[in-house]
């Protein structure tokens, strides 16, 4: 499938229940040919009103830290396990997660990038390992498949403890490297 019918299902999918309540479907952003791609959790209030993800605060944030390491948000491509906004931002459901998946695996087969980054622990159990500890394993590297995976805590943990930023922004120059390495 190419990325215009990706898109036109993924905006008009009605496989879980979050559909009823979704201003927008947000997508993903950024480059469709980027080395390096970030995959969130779930849209929230601004993301849902906006159809683009990580424009909240904690995408404001996560910005910031793309900033600090030099990398342009243009150049990666920014998605969310789930497409759609689970109300008052609780935790996506198993069963909306197994509805949704497919959507991103597309998204990653045509990107094709070097580099996964998965933004908090919910990212990183799915995509990673189901028993992913984030605070002990943060910034380690996995191989899956063709793609080098990490995860770094989610940008709304550090705005929740400004303590985690330090480690984060550690893990944020190792990607950076990364994407020159080899
Ligand atoms: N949190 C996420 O995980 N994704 C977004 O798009 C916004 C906030």
């Amino acid at each position: 499938m190419g990325w215009d019918d990706l898109k036109k299902k993924c905006a008009e999918c009605d496989k879980c229940a979050l559909h009823q309540t979704r201003t927008n479907c947000v997508f993903g952003t950024g480059n469709e040919n980027a080395t390096l791609m970030f995959i969130g959790e779930a849209p929230g209030e601004q993301e849902d009103l906006s159809g683009v993800p990580f424009v909240g605060r904690a995408g404001q944030l996560l910005d910031k830290f793309l900033c600090a390491v030099d990398i342009k948000r243009e150049d990666v491509y920014i998605a969310n396990i789930l497409k759609c906004r689970p109300p008052k931002n609780r935790d996506p459901l198993p069963e909306e997660e197994d509805a949704c998946i497919d959507y991103l695996r597309e998204q990653v087969a045509l990107i094709n990038p070097k580099v996964i980054v998965c933004l908090g622990r919910i990212s990183a159990m799915r995509l990673i390992k189901p028993d992913f500890k984030i605070t002990k394993e943060h910034g380690i590297w996995f191989k899956k498949g063709n793609y080098l995976m990490t995860a770094v805590y989610h940008p709304a943990a550090l705005l929740r403890d400004p303590r985690k930023k330090e480690d984060m922004l550690e893990d944020m120059k190792r990607i950076k490297e990364k994407l020159s390495e080899e």
